[in-house]
């Protein structure tokens, strides 16, 4: 079945006007913040939009959001894995109120006896027993490269094409249509052509990531164990395995950035997998909402950096920020990891998304579209291509931005929420099975006008 791309373009028309004549107090407050935000927004990203200007905020609990029109929402996009926890988790919030509240304090140059648990516990979940924090995932990539850097004694770190790894310098490279590594397309002000610090091959490919990691040059693999970047894309059978056979051949370290696919489970792809990362990284997710991120490092990564002379990761180094590790972040993060991400409440997100990529499918399957869906644990994905892209390349040529726009839209103006970015629903724990089928009734009518 083709897509009538006349009668998506009516459609999204439609779908666009209905959604300013819904929501006028989003519209004025955009208008009035173009004034003084760049772009209109607190960051330029939030111009992603598929109706044409972003709802604003009121207030959101468990799955829910409310904006400033007074409309509420399933939502299914979670702060793009941010509120994976649900927003504002009673524990969590409990947490913050008791630590910036009653006890006070939150940015003192001194460590809390939270931090070594929140340590202790995600080294249980993932293997790698040295953490330290950032506030975002992003800070926890750059300083988890400048480590294998510094520890390998190796300059290029070598990404998967169309990975996204945070505003990180060296991971804004793709392969090129013709095969040649290039920076990626919008790339803003790279300090040097990313194939300098790069190298790049295409996920699932273990030939050429043999290839690259011969140059001998490579400090660290920056990979997620499953792309969720550019649709979901799952490893093929022996994949991961290879990609930690060949680092260890060629004497690079693994990094497993696991802030999107800590939805696979409450250890990420890493423990589900039972992979054998150098490095961790994530952030986003575990600090229920709050900023918080980090890095764990294996045992031996440890002790070659304890080894090592005249590093400064004190002062003026390069690995640190002076909010990271702050004592609410990490009472967040504990009261989050401790209370609401438990063990049983993935198992609970985990059905709910394999609930809704079981109905996803069906409408597939009931107008025969060339679409594919795809579950990692509590997240689920579709893409406009069958079978579902086995790397970043393919999932971009896959890519339909009007598409996109006229589903989230159309989901929006009936009180659902996609991640703008994807066409990603994520589960949390207060997420239902009747949010899942409300999903499902709407997608569905989406889909039947669509194709009538
Ligand atoms: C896998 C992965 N790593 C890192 C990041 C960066 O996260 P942040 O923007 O919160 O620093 C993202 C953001 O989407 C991500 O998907």
């Amino acid at each position: 079945m083709m897509i009538d791309r006349t009668r998506l373009a009516r459609l999204l028309d439609r779908e666009r006007r209905a959604f300013r004549e819904r929501n006028p107090r989003s519209a004025a407050a955009y208008e009035e913040a173009r004034g003084h935000l760049f772009g209109g927004v607190p960051m330029t990203w939030m111009n992603k939009t598929a109706a044409g200007f972003p709802l604003y905020l009121a207030g959101a609990r468990g799955a829910r959001v409310t904006d400033v029109d007074g409309h509420e929402y399933v939502d299914l996009c979670l702060g793009d894995t941010g509120a994976m926890a649900g927003h504002s988790p009673a524990p969590t919030v409990a947490a913050v109120e008791e630590r910036f509240g009653r006890a006070g304090g939150a940015t003192v140059m001194m460590p809390t006896e939270d931090a070594a648990w929140v340590g202790a516990e995600l080294a249980r979940r993932f293997g790698v027993p040295y953490w330290s924090f950032s506030l975002t995932a992003t800070d926890a990539n750059r300083w988890a490269i400048r480590l294998a850097r510094a520890v390998t004694g190796h300059q290029k770190i070598l990404v998967n094409s169309y990975c996204y790894h945070g505003s990180v310098d060296e991971v804004l490279i793709v392969v090129g249509p013709d095969g040649r590594q290039v920076s990626r397309e919008g790339n803003v002000g790279a300090p040097v052509d990313p194939t300098v610090t790069s190298r790049v091959v295409e996920f699932n490919d273990l030939p050429s990531l043999e290839r690259e990691l011969a140059y001998g040059d490579v400090a660290a693999v920056l990979m997620e164990p499953a792309l969720t970047n550019i649709g979901i894309v799952l490893p093929e059978p022996g994949y991961l395995e290879g990609v930690r056979e060949l680092t260890r051949r060629y004497g690079s370290l693994l990094i497993n950035d696991e802030t999107h696919t800590f939805s696979a489970g409450p250890g990420g792809c890493t423990r589900a997998w039972g992979l054998d990362p150098d490095v961790v990284t994530i952030g986003k997710a575990i600090g229920g909402g709050i900023p918080s991120g980090g890095y764990g490092l294996s045992a031996e990564v440890t002790a070659r950096i304890e080894a090592m002379e005249g590093l400064d990761l004190i002062d003026m180094g390069g690995v640190g920020g002076t909010l990271a590790g702050n004592a609410l972040s990490v009472a967040a993060m504990r009261a989050t990891l401790e209370h609401v991400l438990t063990d049983d409440a993935f198992a609970a997100m985990t059905e709910l998304a394999t609930r809704f990529a079981k109905g996803v499918q069906e409408v597939i399957d009931a107008h025969r579209l060339p679409w594919s869906v795809v579950q990692l644990g509590a997240r689920a994905e579709y893409r406009f291509a069958a079978p579902a892209p086995r790397n970043g390349g393919e999932s971009n040529t896959a890519a339909d931005p009007d598409l996109d726009d006229y589903l989230h839209v159309y989901l929006a103006n009936r009180g659902l929420l996609l991640t703008p970015f994807h066409n990603m629903a994520l589960m949390c724990p207060a997420t239902t099975e009747a949010d899942v089928d409300r999903h499902h009734e709407v997608f569905a009518a989406a889909v039947a006008e669509l194709v009538a």
